[in-house]
């Protein structure tokens, strides 16, 4: 039997309850400690568990450990004066310090170009947003608290020469793990009213209906 067989079905109280409880929580409130070896594995492996068409791998992490943040801190600075040279002093500290939050910090790049050219772009970077969100639900469950964050420094020079970024790779955004310091109320989440409509045939998208349908009412209608 595999490992996770046992789920078979029953899981859905257990993944609402996982899902509903993972919330971004910003760098600056995640504190060490963070995972340690066994959990770190696991919240990497979750990651590979996204669906990946045609099997490219098209992302992948990179862990920037405690020593690695000074080096990121000054590819922040480099960053912020590529794009504005009249950047103070202070700001760029305020750059570097942004590499020293949160005890585990990972880049995410994505591969848009490598491999089978049939799989575009936006296929690629759907599997990489399935692979952080399995990554960011492990450490939920773990009991840590995440956060993806991005800006402008993702796409600078001095970001893609620390991390050796090749042609056709994208960093998309890091991701932080820790123990949470302080958390803000659940913001209110959107309903499937708000982002799911029904083909129907003869009528067009249909809005979905604000106290839910039955996507399986066809199966009473003869074919
Ligand atoms: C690719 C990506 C990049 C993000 N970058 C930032 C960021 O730079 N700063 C930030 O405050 N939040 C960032 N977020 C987090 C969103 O702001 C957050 O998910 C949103 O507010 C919803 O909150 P929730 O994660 O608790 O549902 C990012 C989210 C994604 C998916």
């Amino acid at each position: 039997m595999d490992k996770y067989s046992w789920i078979d079905g029953q899981g859905a109280d257990l993944a609402a309850a996982l899902l509903h409880s993972r919330q971004t929580i910003l760098p600056k409130r995640l504190a060490a400690p963070g995972p340690d070896a066994a959990q770190l594995q696991a919240i990497l492996a979750a990651a590979g568990q996204a669906p990946d068409h045609g099997c490219l791998l098209p992302w992948r992490f990179v862990l920037v450990p405690q020593q690695a943040r000074t080096a990121l801190g000054e590819a922040f600075a480099q960053a912020l004066r590529e794009r504005d040279a009249a950047a103070t002093p202070e700001q760029q500290q305020q750059a570097r310090e942004k590499a020293l939050r949160a005890p585990l910090l990972l880049l995410l790049v994505a591969d848009e170009l490598g491999g089978d050219p049939d799989i575009v772009p936006a296929e690629r970077l759907v599997s990489a947003g399935c692979a952080v969100q399995n990554l960011l639900l492990m450490a939920t469950a773990l009991g840590f608290g995440s956060a993806l964050t991005s800006g402008k420094a993702l796409q600078s020079r001095a970001l893609r020469t620390l991390f050796a970024l090749k042609e056709g790779e994208r960093a998309l955004c890091f991701v932080s793990v820790g123990t949470v310091q302080s958390r803000k109320p659940a913001r209110a989440r959107p309903v499937p009213a708000q982002y799911v409509a029904t083909l129907v045939p003869g009528q067009g998208v249909q809005p979905w209906p604000e106290t839910g349908g039955n996507a399986n009412e066809d199966r009473d209608q003869p074919l």
